[in-house]
């Protein structure tokens, strides 16, 4: 398929990009970044904040550049004193009703709102009015809301609908009431919520936060290890989120299969792997009761009783039924043994119908 290329310029550089392309967009892939905070590559733009608002010849006005697509010829700037004015007082305007609660938010060094307020040098003061005064709503195991620090950016909103497929969140209100609420402006734990958590993972500012990271740990301080989930065959990607050797979080990332997109159990269903109850020796029952034992008593047991079977009964005796949980890596092993030491074909697998 024949595409078409638009050139144009942003901040005195050349850049050939796909027609329909957002200035933003173009801006990116050249290296020059652009704040965003309503923008997210995986939901579609509306261009709510506007603090990515640039300068382009031949405009009047300072348009948003992730909702206006670039043209040829364009001559875009990013970094005038009218662009870096506008964006300072939409921040300003931004804070004006933000709790500065900083030093305790959960969210301190993966907010966006904050990072540009450093950049701009916006601190509380400039706008003096009305504050909301919400509750905090923790009322359900996952998700812990602070509508206080919410910039009505509606990112939440459109991860709901447009990765999750449901439509559990909306504007509630107008003007200066405006908030994002279920239908009714229920809380969570009272609407259809199925908790994926994929409003938690746009959410720019602390407005969502996930509840069992809370005081688990500053984001700088935690390790990531990228790791597939394990709950079921379609093989999301996600980020373990690991403090002093354990796992306090999961953080979604760009996975191959899944984009951002994970369901309940990947983003809060990890508590497991540190549940003191978890077997972490075998079990061989012993006149009717389970006694610990060695792996390799174990394993020694479980290949005599195979041979026992097949060679008394036959290879077809046998048959394996394999996992989604488990790797292709493991599928391969079960199917092998299946084969070559048992000697048979019978091997299934729970995700086949
Ligand atoms: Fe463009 Fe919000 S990022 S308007």
């Amino acid at each position: 398929m024949c595409v078409d290329l638009i050139k144009l310029t942003i901040d005195g550089k050349d850049v050939e990009v796909p027609a329909g392309t957002s200035v933003l967009d173009a801006a990116e892939s050249i290296g020059i970044h652009i704040p965003r905070l309503c923008y997210d590559p995986c939901l579609s733009s509306v261009g709510a904040c506007r603090i990515c608002v640039v300068e382009i010849a031949g405009m009047r006005n300072l348009p948003a550049s992730c909702v206006t697509t670039v043209t040829p010829g364009m001559v875009v700037r990013s970094d005038t004193p009218a662009v870096m004015e506008a964006r300072k007082t939409i921040l300003e305007l931004l804070v004006a009703n933000h709790p500065m609660d900083c030093l305790t938010c959960e969210k301190m060094g993966d907010c966006r709102l904050a990072e540009y307020c450093y950049a701009y040098g916006v601190t509380k003061g400039s706008f003096k009015g009305e504050e909301h005064h919400y509750d905090l709503e923790e009322s359900n195991p996952f998700i812990v809301r602070d509508l206080n620090k919410c910039i009505v950016c509606g990112k939440c909103i459109r991860a709901c609908n447009e990765i999750t497929g449901k439509d559990i969140l909306d504007f509630a209100y107008r003007g200066f009431g405006t908030k994002v609420a279920p239908f009714g402006d229920t809380p969570y734990i009272e609407s259809d919520c199925v908790f994926c958590g994929n409003c938690v993972s746009v959410c720019p500012t602390g407005a969502l936060t996930e509840k069992q990271m809370r005081g688990k740990g500053r984001r700088w301080e935690l390790k990531r290890v990228r790791t597939t989930c394990p709950f079921c065959g379609v093989g999301c990607n996600f980020d373990l989120n690991i403090m002093n050797g354990k796992i306090v979080g999961v953080t979604s990332t760009n996975g191959p299969v899944n984009g951002r997109a994970l369901c309940v159990k990947g983003r809060f269903g990890w508590d497991y792997v540190h549940n003191p109850k978890r077997l972490t020796k075998p079990l061989i029952k012993k006149n009717g009761k389970f006694e610990e034992a060695t792996w390799g008593e174990a394993l020694g047991l479980i290949a005599t009783r195979f041979k026992e079977i097949r060679d008394k009964h036959g290879a077809d005796s046998f048959a394996a039924l394999s996992s989604a949980r488990c790797t292709n890596e493991e599928n391969y092993l079960v199917q092998k043994f299946t084969r070559v030491v048992m000697g048979t074909n019978n091997v299934d697998h729970c995700a086949r119908t």
